[in-house]
């Protein structure tokens, strides 16, 4: 089908479903071991309902905000996936492209296709991107590669925590020859290619990470610290006491541990607790997985999100239709934005809170 058939992001997985070269459909919409999480993530969103607010003028909306301090035009952002060229022949580039035209910031993954440069001479002037950094064993390249990005003008540093080893994605594994790993960072003679190009490239992430490496970053970086992939309120208050500026509640898309919960209800259970600690300004709350419709990003929104990351519909996207397929999958959620708002009855992203929600069924958990 042509792209003015696509009217919402959960066609473009069906296009690319039916397209896409089988390993890379593999690699792309795998989670670990029976996919609870990953469809629990998505499921979440359909569990909670609003409480609009009619006979307001919403003639005017504004859907921009602020992230780590950079104005964008939508309370959403691309998030970092590995392998964008299993998908397109210009990879991660062209989300870069798509991002920059919708203004919005795109995540650089540390296990991208292109190499870091590409990506960031791929940016236009203005555009913001952040890097998703897995943590090396050897502190010497990391620091290397931190230190290169902050030169490169990049405004956040995201340090993934929830894969100390990454986890065992069935069907990822079932596609065993993913050639072109080749400069990927950590792809050695010793990688373990049975294990599905996941595990492949991922042998040097240091397993021994933990909260008092924390310091050591913030003294190699200026750049603002996130921890991605907290997946509780009480590692939210650690990240909190070791005076990091963000989290993205995630679980990896459902990839990582089997049956952790979805982000969406430990943001319902965080930021009352934040409240009432007089902590919410201490620390941006970002989340991510299973979000596909505005209504989604909405919804995290007035829970306390400050930003919303999406992930396998921008890599459907590219893989099936290009540059023009992120532009429009943007395209359709800004529209979605626009109307939603309308009905909820909030012109701006500043006025989301938990009054338009009904979540009592999570809350009194
Ligand atoms: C990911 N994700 C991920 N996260 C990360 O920190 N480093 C990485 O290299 C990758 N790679 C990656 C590849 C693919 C194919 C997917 C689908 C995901 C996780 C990603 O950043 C994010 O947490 C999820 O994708 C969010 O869920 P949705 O939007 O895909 O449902």
């Amino acid at each position: 089908p042509d792209l003015s058939q696509m009217y919402n992001l959960m066609d473009f997985e069906f296009v690319a479903r039916h397209t896409m070269e089988k390993t890379a459909w593999a690699y792309y919409s795998s989670g670990c071991d029976d996919e609870i999480t990953l469809r629990e993530n998505h499921l979440s969103y359909q569990r909670i309902f609003f409480k609009p607010k009619v006979l307001v003028d919403v003639t005017n909306i504004d859907l921009s905000t602020t992230m780590l301090g950079t104005k964008v035009s939508l309370p959403f952002y691309i998030t970092a996936t590995a392998l964008g060229k299993l998908g397109h022949p210009d990879g991660e580039k062209v989300l870069t492209r798509g991002a920059a035209k919708q203004n919005i910031i795109q995540m650089i993954p540390t296990l991208a296709s292109c190499s870091f440069d590409e990506i960031v001479d791929a940016s236009i002037d203005s555009q913001t991107q952040w890097l998703q950094l897995y943590v090396n064993k050897d502190r010497e390249i990391c620091k290397g590669i931190v230190q290169h990005a902050e030169a490169r003008g990049i405004k956040g540093l995201f340090i993934t925590v929830d894969a100390p080893q990454l986890g065992r994605r069935e069907k990822d594994m079932r596609s065993k020859n993913i050639e072109d790993l080749s400069h990927v960072q950590g792809d050695d003679e010793e990688a373990d290619r049975s294990q599905g190009a996941a595990r492949a490239i991922s042998s040097f992430i240091d397993t021994s990470l933990n909260w008092n490496d924390l310091k050591w970053f913030k003294s190699i970086t200026k750049m603002p610290i996130i921890l991605k992939g907290i997946q509780t309120v009480e590692d939210a208050l650690l990240a909190v006491e070791h005076g990091v500026q963000g989290i993205v509640l995630s679980n990896h898309g459902g990839r990582q541990l089997e049956f952790s919960k979805p982000p969406l209800e430990v943001l319902i259970e965080l930021m009352p607790i934040l409240k009432q600690r007089g902590l919410q300004d201490k620390l941006e709350v970002y989340i991510d997985g299973g979000v596909r419709r505005a209504t989604d990003v909405l919804k995290a929104i007035c829970l306390g999100a400050k930003g919303v990351g999406i992930g396998r519909p921008f890599l459907y996207a590219m893989s099936t239709y290009g540059d023009e397929g992120v532009y429009k999958a943007i395209q359709i959620l800004k529209d979605e934005m626009i109307m939603n708002m309308r009905l909820l009855g909030a012109t701006s992203i500043d006025q989301l809170n938990e009054s338009f929600i009904d979540a009592r069924h999570f809350q009194s958990r």
